[in-house]
């Protein structure tokens, strides 16, 4: 029977165009730019202008992804949309994206892991790939965060942003493929965790969106834990020596987090790539937006090993290794 591994073949980005900055947020809130600057890493983020939903934003991250892969809406027989905050409660903001983008074939759907959303989408579409069962998939992570902010709540408001990432995963025969493709993946969740990162409404509870509520020095002491944790279990599922990373792509929530767990790992600062100064924190666009940054520019080349790894509300968590 013949083997398969799912492959990278195009990676893409999109921001809102309007840029929020530290200092207009201390206009709107009791916060300073050092206080967010010393606690986080974030100098700014982008937030979606008015009428521009999480599909505008996932459409043309999907297109950057395709047109960098050279393939077509005829070649995508696979949308898997992580997103927290999709259009509408129904239907899916991947089947509004595949209308979007013209692709009248194969399947469609969403998955909710919130910021850990991305690392389990490419498990899933891996999955899907590996079997054989579709040929060639965009996996996709979108998110306009700044509509369930409380924006009158400086311990939440100064940390998110909007933006997408997405990047096509095809099918190749693993003979074929040499060394590249999706090699380790673990996934956790743990839904006792739930009040440290939630939001305070939905369809079945208040029949309202609700705003995003966090204990954030509680998540943060798990993720450093949990986030090193993860990337073991990848590695040694993968067999692959963590140092021998080239590229260590984390969820950008808070730059402590990430430069804690890249120690924790044993990662110099050079294999780092943060985006956290000027995207904050995307949810799961994160990952893909700052693939999609450090292969725009050059640093991640075809054959890199690249980690992947992300903590969100569940909480859930995980990590994946990739040989682009
Ligand atoms: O993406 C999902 C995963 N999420 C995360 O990974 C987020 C994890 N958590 C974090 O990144 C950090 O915990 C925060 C950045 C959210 C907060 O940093 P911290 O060092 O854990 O601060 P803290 O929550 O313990 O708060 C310290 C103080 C408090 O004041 P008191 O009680 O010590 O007087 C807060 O009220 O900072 C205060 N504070 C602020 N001050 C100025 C909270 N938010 C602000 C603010 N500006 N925006």
């Amino acid at each position: 029977m013949t083997e398969y591994v799912s492959v990278v073949r195009g990676v893409g980005g999109y921001l809102p165009e309007r840029v929020l900055t530290n200092d207009d947020l201390a206009k709107m809130v009791d916060t300073t730019d050092e206080w967010i600057t010393a606690r986080t890493g974030i100098k700014k983020r982008h937030i979606a202008a008015d009428g521009e939903t999480t599909s505008d934003l996932g459409t043309v991250a999907a297109t950057r992804a395709m047109n960098a892969a050279g393939v077509g809406p005829g070649d995508i027989d696979l949308i898997v949309v992580a997103t927290a905050t999709p259009d509408y409660t129904f239907p899916a903001t991947a089947t509004v994206i595949q209308h979007k983008l013209g692709i009248t074939q194969g399947a469609a759907f969403d998955l909710q892991a919130v910021c850990s959303g991305f690392v389990f989408a490419v498990a899933t579409a891996d999955n899907f790939l590996v079997r054989g069962q579709f040929e060639r998939a965009l996996v996709i992570g979108a998110e306009t965060f700044s509509r369930i902010l409380d924006w009158s709540d400086r311990s939440t408001c100064v940390l998110f942003g909007d933006g997408a990432g997405a990047i096509v995963l095809e099918r190749q025969e693993k003979a074929k493929a040499g060394d590249r493709g999706v090699k380790g993946i673990h996934l956790r969740s743990d839904g006792r965790f739930r009040e440290l990162l939630y939001v305070d409404g939905g369809p079945s509870t208040t029949q309202t969106v609700g705003h995003l509520r966090m204990v954030g020095n509680q998540v943060f002491k798990h993720a450093v834990g949990k986030i090193s944790e993860s990337v073991r279990a990848a590695a040694q599922q993968a067999g692959i020596d963590v140092k021998d990373i080239d590229w260590f792509v984390p969820h950008q929530a808070n730059q402590r987090i990430l430069s804690a767990v890249a120690e924790r790992l044993g990662l110099d600062d050079h294999k780092v790539v943060s985006t956290v100064a000027d995207h904050g924190n995307t949810s799961a666009a994160s990952v893909p937006l700052a693939l999609a940054a450090a292969t725009d520019d050059g640093r991640i080349k075809q054959g890199d090993l690249v980690l992947i790894e992300a903590i969100g509300g569940g909480l859930t968590w995980g990590s994946a290794l990739i040989r682009i």
